[in-house]
C-alpha cells in the first residue's frame, strides 16, 4: 500500500546549525516518515536504519552512476569514479585495489600498524596538554596512508586539507563548497603530477604501484588510475580522523566506558563499532532512482534524488534502544558509518585496523584520557572535530 501524503521539510541540510549538531534535524524527519521531501534539495531523504539499509542493498534500482554528490560540477567529476559507477563499471575499479585492502593484503602492515600506536601514544602520555585531533588523531592515518600508497614526501602535508575540501565539493553549492572547489583543483593537479611519471614519484610495493600495475595487464584503464587514486587518498583520512578524534571524545566524557574498556581490552574492536555507530564520520551521499520504486511504501519516480543519511539511519532508536547513550557493550557491529551494499567502504580494513591499533595503544598505556575544551570542524558531508583539548595519565 502507497501512502497518499509525503512529509516535506523545508531544512537546510547543509546549514551550519545543522552540521553543529546533525542529530535533532534526523530526529525530525525520521520521525515526518519513511521518507521526506527536501524542498531545497529537489530530492527524497531517509534517515531510517531499515529504510537507509534497502536503498543501499538495492544498488540497480538506487543507482550511483548518475551522481552521488549533491551538485552538477562534482558529478560531472566524479563520472565513471569507482564511487560513482554501477554495475560491470564499478566492478573493475573495485577489484584493482580489493586485494591490497583486505584485512589480509593489509598483514604486512599490521606490526608497523601496532609499532607506530605505541609510539604515539607514550609519546603524548605525561606531555601535559595537547590538541588530540592536531597531535593525535591526524598524525595516524596520514603517515599510514602516505606509506601505504607509497606517496613521495611532497604533497602528504596537504592531504588533510585535500580530503576536507573533497568531502565539500560533495555538499550544494553553498560558500564551503565554493571556498573548496580550488584547493580539490590542487588535489587533482598532485594527482596528475604523480601520473606523469609513477614509477618514479610512486614507491615500488604500495598501492599506487600496484594500480598501475593494475593498468599494466589491462584490469583498468591507465586513464583510471588517478581518479582511482584520488578516490583513495582522499576518501581514506578525515573520515578516519574524525573517527579517532570522537573516539577520545567519547571515551574522556565516559569516564566509565574506559574503565570497562580497560577491564576487557578483547572489546576494542566492539568499542569502534560503537564510536562509529554513535559519531558516524559520512554523514550522507545521494542516489538515483533508476525506475519507479517506493522506499517504505511511498512512490517515488524514476530519476528522483534520493539522499541517503548514514548517519542518521546509525541513531534509529527502533534499531538502537536509546541511541545518543555511548555503551560499548551494545552490539553495534551492523552499523552502516562504512555504507553497504556493492559500495560498502573499500577502504573499512584499513580504518579499523588504524583506529584498533591506536585503540589498544591506549589500553595498554594509559590509565586516563582527559578532555577540556572541544570545537566541531564544519564540513558539508563529514562530521568531525577541529580540536579536543586532551591529556593523557
Ligand atoms: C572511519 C573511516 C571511514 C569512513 C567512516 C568511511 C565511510 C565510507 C562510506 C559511507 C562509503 C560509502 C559511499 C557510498 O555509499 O556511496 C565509503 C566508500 C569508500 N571509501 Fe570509505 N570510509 C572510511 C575510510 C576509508 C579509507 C581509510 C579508505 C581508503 C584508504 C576509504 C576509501 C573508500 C573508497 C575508495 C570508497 C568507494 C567504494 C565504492 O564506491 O565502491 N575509506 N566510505
Amino acid at each position: 500500500m502507497t501512502q497518499e501524503v509525503i512529509a516535506r521539510s523545508d531544512l537546510d541540510l547543509f546549514a551550519d546549525a545543522v552540521l553543529a549538531d546533525p542529530y535533532p534535524a534526523y530526529a525530525e524527519l525520521r520521525e515526518a516518515g519513511p521518507v521526506v521531501w527536501m524542498d531545497r534539495l529537489n530530492a527524497y531523504a531517509c534517515a531510517g536504519y531499515q529504510e537507509v539499509r534497502d536503498v543501499l542493498n538495492d544498488d540497480a534500482t538506487f543507482v550511483s552512476g548518475r551522481g552521488v554528490g549533491f551538485n552538477e560540477v562534482l558529478n560531472e567529476a566524479f563520472t565513471g569514479t569507482i564511487i560513482q559507477s554501477d554495475g560491470d563499471d564499478h566492478r573493475p575499479l573495485r577489484a584493482a585495489l580489493a586485494e591490497q585492502m583486505s584485512v589480509r593484503g593489509l598483514a604486512p602492515l599490521r606490526e608497523r600498524a601496532t609499532t607506530m600506536a605505541d609510539e604515539l601514544v607514550l609519546g603524548l602520555k605525561g606531555k601535559g596538554r595537547f590538541d588530540g585531533v592536531a597531535d593525535f588523531a591526524r598524525v595516524y592515518p596520514l603517515q599510514m596512508v602516505g606509506e601505504l600508497i607509497g606517496l613521495p614526501e611532497e604533497g602528504v602535508d596537504q592531504l588533510i586539507a585535500w580530503g576536507d575540501a573533497n568531502f565539500n565539493v560533495i555538499g550544494p553549492r553553498n560558500a564551503r563548497f565554493e571556498a573548496s572547489l580550488p584547493i580539490f583543483g590542487e588535489c587533482f593537479a598532485y594527482i596528475g603530477w604523480l601520473h606523469e611519471d609513477p614509477r618514479n614519484r610512486l614507491r615500488e610495493g604500495g598501492l599506487g604501484w600496484a594500480l598501475y600495475d593494475a593498468a599494466d595487464r589491462g584490469i583498468i584503464g591507465h586513464e583510471q588510475c588517478p581518479p582511482l587514486m584520488a578516490a583513495y587518498l582522499v576518501a581514506g583520512i578525515d573520515t578516519t580522523v574524525a573517527s579517532i578524534s570522537f573516539m577520545l571524545h567519547l571515551f574522556g566524557s565516559h569516564p566509565g566506558e574506559w574503565d570497562k574498556l580497560k577491564a576487557n581490552p578483547q572489546m576494542v574492536s566492539r568499542a569502534y563499532n560503537e564510536v562509529l555507530r554513535l559519531a558516524s564520520p559520512a554523514l550522507c551521499f545521494k542516489r538515483v532512482a533508476s525506475r519507479d520504486t517506493e522506499i517504505g511504501g511511498v512512490p517515488i519516480a524514476a530519476g528522483s534524488d534520493v539522499v541517503v543519511l548514514y548517519a542518521a539511519a546509525n541513531q534509529d532508536p527502533r534499531r538502537y534502544p536509546d541511541p545518543a547513550r555511548f555503551d560499548i557493550s551494545r552490539n553495534a557491529g551492523d552499523h552502516m558509518a562504512f555504507g553497504i551494499g556493492r559500495h560498502n567502504c573499500a577502504g573499512q580494513s584499513l580504518a579499523r585496523m588504524e583506529a584498533n591499533a591506536l585503540l589498544s595503544a591506549m589500553v595498554i598505556h594509559l590509565d586516563r584520557i582527559e578532555i577540556g575544551d572541544s570545537r566541531r570542524h564544519l564540513n558539508n558531508t563529514v562530521q568531525s572535530l577541529g580540536y579536543l583539548e586532551t591529556r593523557f595519565v
